[in-house]
């Protein structure tokens, strides 16, 4: 089967409705909101196997250190063990190298996974394009990459942003627009493959996934969150209670991610590393039914250090929509106050959701009405993110809809930088 574009028809907008509180925009093109998406079957193209003895399947790499002179290449071989090795050579030179990594495999109610291969390959220049094989000794493949340019405070660079990708025809549609972007390294924003959707989470769903984004992670670093389809407990299988482990894991300053974050945060010099990005799941400021308040947990403990470190910007998913706010913050609220609405804090970072990957869940379509004013644009399309950091002061932001075959950039701002440029770049009024 030959995989295309999106598997639904979006319909173009009869009228023009723009709806505007507090110069908020509720963006006003419909999609054909009565169809969900649907998984792409398992003998699709995009989910081709790779032919030969062993061949190596699911390519994926990710940065292997802070600054880009490393990369982890992971693979999966299916008939045996095979070897770990990766040989690899740059454009500019003749000699190859070989690194060593590990394999394991592990099981999941019936499922028993293939061999998993991790092999971090390190001393590589900057801003170089590198050759790598794997499947040493049985089937190879090629791949490449180029890394990063050297750590340099007005380094220009582009980073894509996928959310909730999972794999129907209209994840194909977002991945192709992706790969025609100009992103050089994916910061993905958590719920891959969506394979728990499945009975008993069929983890074949999981190898499908990993043949899927082939086609892109092989070639540039992704850069994961994880989501809450990433913690895997099946209430068939296991019994436990997700949404407790949930809370009591990952909030509260006396957790390992807020020892975490408070230690990590101090050690970021502005002078060197210009920008601030967070990548997070749930967000915390979202107009949404879907998902709604659902991030204030979390909200309320870490927001003010996002404020005192002037974090420029933090992307999240996991609600199935785009939206973008303005520089607000909520810091202020306590219990006794009564101060409980967010307010405009040029101090305070832009949230952006991209949970616009195109999962068979479907897209968020109910809306908070008025749009609140912290909201700046929202709208229930698939899509993917773009952002351009152009030197220290500015990057260009821009949201690229998947409409109709093509990536429409729909939302766009120039962001400054809070560290070194902390002017109001906001695009709506907020009172
Ligand atoms: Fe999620």
């Amino acid at each position: 089967m030959k995989m295309g574009n999106s598997s639904f028809v979006a319909i173009a907008l009869l009228m023009s409705v723009v709806v505007l509180c507090n110069g908020g925009k509720t963006s006003s093109y419909v999609r054909n909101l009565l169809q969900k998406p649907v998984d792409m079957p398992l003998d699709s193209d995009a989910f081709a196997i790779p032919p030969g003895y062993n061949a190596p399947q699911q390519v994926h790499i990710t940065q292997g250190d802070h600054v880009g002179q490393a990369m982890i290449i992971s693979w999966v071989t299916v008939d045996e063990p095979g070897s770990n090795e990766v040989i690899y050579w740059s454009n500019s030179s003749l000699q190859n190298f070989t690194a060593e990594g590990e394999v394991f495999t592990y099981t999941y109610y019936n499922y028993t996974s293939g061999f998993i291969h991790h092999t971090n390959i390190t001393n590589l220049e900057f801003n170089t394009t590198y050759f790598y094989v794997v499947g040493i000794g049985n089937t190879t493949r090629q791949f490449w990459f180029t890394t990063p340019p050297e750590v340099g405070i007005d380094v220009p660079y582009t980073f894509g942003i996928i959310g909730d990708l999972g794999q129907t025809f209209d994840s194909n549609t977002t991945l192709t627009h992706y790969q025609n972007s100009n992103g050089s390294t994916l910061l993905y924003v958590g719920d891959l493959s969506y394979a728990d959707d499945y009975p008993y989470h069929d983890n074949v769903r999981w190898d499908t996934w990993g043949r899927f984004t082939e086609r892109s992670a092989a070639y540039q670093p992704w850069i994961w969150t994880a989501g809450n389809h990433e913690i895997d407990f099946d209430l068939q299988i296991s019994g436990i209670n997700l949404s407790t482990i949930c809370q009591t894991s990952f909030l509260g300053t006396s957790t390992l991610q807020y020892k975490w974050l408070t230690a990590e945060l101090p050690k970021i010099d502005r002078t060197e590393t210009s920008w601030l990005i967070v990548l997070m799941h749930a967000p915390w400021y979202n107009s949404y039914y879907s998902h709604y308040m659902e991030g204030e947990p979390m909200r309320v403990v870490f927001e003010s250090l996002f404020i005192k470190y002037k974090v420029d910007v933090v992307f999240a998913g996991h609600v199935h929509a785009y939206e973008r706010s303005e520089r607000v913050s909520n810091d202020k609220y306590n219990i006794t106050n009564g101060i409980c609405t967010p307010v405009k804090d040029i101090s305070a970072p832009v949230y952006i959701t991209n949970g616009d990957g195109g999962n068979q869940e479907g897209l968020s379509i109910n809306m908070t009405q008025p749009q609140p004013s912290y909201s700046a644009y929202r709208e229930a399309s698939f899509g993917h993110g773009t952002l351009e950091i152009k030197n220290r002061t500015h990057a260009h932001y821009s949201w690229n809809r998947n409409q109709d075959g093509y990536a429409v950039e729909a939302d766009k701002l120039w962001l400054f930088n809070r560290y070194w440029n902390p002017l109001d770049d906001s695009t709506t009024h907020i009172p």
